[in-house]
């Protein structure tokens, strides 16, 4: 394919070029605008060039983005039909499943905490949602299914009574930062996963343990009863001071739990009706300015590290995914989703070229303040272009295939056994740990920026 004749660059009367210039009364103007972006996206990617690893995105992005990535990628897929992308997805996402396939690959070992395991995993899940390329029986890969339990099984054995009452703790092991922590995102992850585990296999035990995250995150008080979602909070006081900033993707992750946790009890629960229809709610009013979404902690401020920069992709992601489980949803996210995607589309101005380190085609490099319409902000990037992805793509919710389950045309094989209890010996014997390894682990929120900024960005409450 030709790029430099794309109908979607168009060039207005005075001779700007307006990037991604979508007619939202077309499908194919939307899907177009989506290729182009997600054109500029994939040319960050470089793990299947010779000599690179496949699966990993280049510095400064951590591991967990592109399991994040490729999962925005299947979905690229499914919403818009394009196949592009489809092998190099396939080649990532089973490059990194690791030697117990669960995607732990050793290399990872000194970054990868519960969240960013999550994130690949959720990418798995989607996969078997939405029918992505299978690998065949026993020859080229894992079973998407297979992958998404393996995990699943891990966190159960993860799961820490010690401290808190319960929950997941941040890092996996106890050499690596954060490991006192227990947060929103690793266990909204495992929440996620159940819930839809629960959904796609009719299995009760996932739907039990969906409860069981979802009462401990209220118990512990990480999610109160106006469906705030919080960072977290250290296990070494119990939990007691709660790190209270609210991140869009953790609000995501929550909400289409619980959306599909209904969905699951084919709609007769109207407790995880109220409580999908609550974060929905909140995050209409916390997250959306003028109906267009925007990270409330650090977004205004320009305050956003890499990893936040993607958080907006999730949310969308996630909204989409509500309103796809429980239609009475659509009518309150859709006209949200829509003015997001055309506020991000607007984003994608940008003349950031191949020395920012931006390889898409000109002039159509996604900035992250959709709030501030066309008026690009001067950013590039992974999370920038992959969130302006995903706020345009999504907004085809209606027309995309709804998710399988193994009983509406799933075809993912599971293994409710996967998975492997890896502990700091089992893994030690691997590499010598340095200083500098554990300062760069897991996806970065708040807890890290505290420590760096001494402080500031905390917000406690009691
Ligand atoms: C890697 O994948 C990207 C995105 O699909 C593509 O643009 C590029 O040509 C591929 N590189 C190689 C060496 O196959
Ligand atoms: C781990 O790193 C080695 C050396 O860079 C590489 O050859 C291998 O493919 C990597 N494995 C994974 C799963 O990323
Ligand atoms: C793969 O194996 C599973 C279980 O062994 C079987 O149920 C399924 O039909 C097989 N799928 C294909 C495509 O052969
Ligand atoms: C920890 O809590 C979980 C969930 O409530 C429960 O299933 C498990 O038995 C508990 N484990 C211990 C050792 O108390
Ligand atoms: C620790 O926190 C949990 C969750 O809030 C609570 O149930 C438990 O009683 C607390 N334990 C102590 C010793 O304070
Ligand atoms: C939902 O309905 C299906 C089909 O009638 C049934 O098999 C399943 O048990 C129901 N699920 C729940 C959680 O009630
Ligand atoms: C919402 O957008 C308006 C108009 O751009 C701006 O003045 C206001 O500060 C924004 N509010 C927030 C909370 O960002
Ligand atoms: C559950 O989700 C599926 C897929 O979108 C949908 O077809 C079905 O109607 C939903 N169930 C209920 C009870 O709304
Ligand atoms: C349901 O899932 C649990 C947890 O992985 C597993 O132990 C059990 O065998 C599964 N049950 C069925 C009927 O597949």
């Amino acid at each position: 394919m030709r790029f430099s004749s794309w109908p979607v660059i168009a060039y207005t009367l005075t001779g700007l070029v307006t990037a991604v210039d979508i007619n939202w009364n077309s499908d194919t103007s939307i899907k177009d605008g989506a290729a182009t972006i997600a054109y500029g996206l994939m040319k960050y990617y470089s793990g299947n060039n010779t000599g690179d690893v496949a699966g990993n995105l280049p510095d400064p992005y951590y591991w967990w983005e592109a399991g994040a990535m490729f999962g925005t990628m299947v979905d690229y897929w499914a919403y818009t039909g394009d196949d592009t992308y489809v092998d190099v997805t396939f080649q990532a996402l089973q490059h990194q499943v690791g030697d117990d396939d669960d995607f732990m690959p050793t290399n990872q070992t000194l970054t990868e905490g519960n969240d960013d395991q999550g994130f690949w995993a959720l990418s798995a899940m989607t996969a078997a949602e939405m029918g992505f390329k299978n690998p065949e029986n026993g020859t080229n890969g894992v079973q998407w299914l297979a992958l998404a339990q393996a995990v699943f099984n891990e966190y159960v054995w993860r799961w820490d009574n010690s401290t808190c009452g319960g929950g997941l703790r941040w890092q996996v092991f106890t050499f690596n930062n954060g490991y006192n922590y227990k947060n929103a995102v690793s266990n909204g992850c495992f929440f996620n996963i159940a819930a839809r585990l629960a959904r796609y296999t009719g299995n009760e035990t996932y739907a039990d343990w969906a409860e069981t995250i979802y009462d401990w995150m209220t118990d512990v008080g990480f999610i109160d009863d106006e469906y705030n979602v919080y960072d977290g909070a250290s296990d070494t006081d119990n939990c007691s001071k709660i790190d209270a900033t609210q991140w869009t993707y953790n609000a995501g992750l929550f909400m289409h739990g619980a959306a599909t946790m209904w969905n699951y009890t084919n709609g007769t629960s109207t407790e995880w009706r109220d409580r999908a229809q609550g974060f929905v709610t909140k995050s209409a009013n916390l997250f959306f300015n003028n109906s267009v979404m925007y990270e409330p902690p650090c977004e205004p401020q320009d305050t956003c590290r890499t990893d936040q920069l993607s958080f907006k992709a999730f949310l969308v992601r996630w909204m989409a995914g509500t309103a796809q489980v429980m239609s009475s949803t659509y009518e309150t996210i859709y006209p949200l989703l829509l003015a997001s995607g055309k506020a991000a589309a607007e984003q994608c101005d940008g003349t950031a070229t191949t020395s920012d380190g931006y390889k898409g085609l000109e002039g159509t490099a996604c900035g992250m303040h959709w709030t501030q319409g066309s008026m690009w902000d001067g950013s590039n990037g992974v999370g920038q272009q992959m969130a302006a992805l995903a706020a345009v793509v999504y907004t085809r919710v209606q027309k995309a295939p709804t998710p399988y389950t193994s009983v509406s045309g799933g075809t993912s094989t599971g293994d409710s056994s996967g998975g492997a209890a890896k502990t700091d010996n089992t893994v030690k014997k691997n590499r010598a740990i340095t200083t500098g390894d554990r300062a760069g682990a897991g996806i970065l929120t708040t807890f890290i920026l505290a420590g760096l900024l001494g402080g500031c960005g905390w917000l406690l409450i009691d």
